[in-house]
């Protein structure tokens, strides 16, 4: 049986006295039966871990970088992000694919990254609303997939992985439970061919997941969870989805 796992994806909102609001709430909310993590602005990174200090809520970054280090101005490390006790970081969002121009092959270094300083991956794959119509949806996500089997190899089994169809972010618009499972499926599939772990990896979907669609959702089989990025914002919508996973 795999345990849920939520995260939040806050992506580039919030202040400090928005996010301690935030995170007051969820501390007075909690606890989950399901795992429970935020990822934030690397500039609050800190003090996220100062607020959930003794609570089960574990953090993380929406990015990292595929280099080790040195002169990448503006990167933020996995050694850094280790130093200040990431547990996740989110590689392969859609909107860094689309906004930075991402490759297959640069998700899946800073997922190398990653996993080398002990943080685990949070690897998004997802079709666009003009590949799922032109029935591309499942030669996508296997690309985008594939590239990091590719090059993580053995390690493949130590990721979380997130189906995020790009249509449903932000959008409002969800996939129906069963095109999701459907998808869900054939990632596991692809899993099970590359490591023995597959059965224990867990799968997340997101796309405008909210406290009334998260249930359906997390019932499919091979669904273990989401990334939730709106409603991640709202203590109480996000502690809403997080029940919803127990
Ligand atoms: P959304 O975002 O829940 O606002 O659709 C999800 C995500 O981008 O991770």
């Amino acid at each position: 049986m795999r345990k849920k796992l939520v995260v939040g994806n806050w992506k580039m909102h919030g202040n400090r006295a928005s996010n301690a609001l935030l995170l007051s709430g969820l501390k007075e909310a909690g606890p989950w039966t399901a795992d429970v993590a935020v990822c934030v602005p690397f500039p609050y990174i800190t003090e996220t871990a100062l607020a959930l200090t003794g609570t089960q809520i574990a953090y993380g970054s929406q990015d990292c970088s595929a280099h080790e280090q040195g002169a990448y101005t503006g990167e933020v490390s996995s050694a850094m992000l280790a130093d200040i006790g990431c547990r996740y970081a989110i590689v392969g969002h859609s909107e860094r694919r689309a906004y930075h121009q991402e490759s297959d092959q640069l998700v899946a270094d800073k997922a190398k990254a990653a996993l080398a300083h002990g943080i685990t991956p949070i690897v998004c794959v997802g079709e666009t609303l003009a590949e799922r119509e032109a029935g591309q949806t499942e030669h996508v996500v296997k690309r985008q997939l594939a590239a990091v089997i590719h090059t993580l190899t053995h390690c493949i089994g130590e990721i979380v992985l997130a189906y995020e169809p790009v249509w449903a972010i932000g959008t409002g618009l969800t996939a129906t439970p069963e095109q999701a499972q459907a998808v869900h499926a054939v990632l596991r599939q692809q899993l099970r061919a590359a490591t023995q772990k597959a059965d224990a990896m867990r799968i997340l979907y997101g796309g405008s997941v909210k406290a009334d669609n998260a249930a359906l959702l997390f019932a499919q089989a091979d669904i273990d969870g989401g990334l939730i990025g709106g409603a991640a914002l709202k203590a109480a919508d996000f502690s809403a989805i997080c029940r919803a996973a127990g």
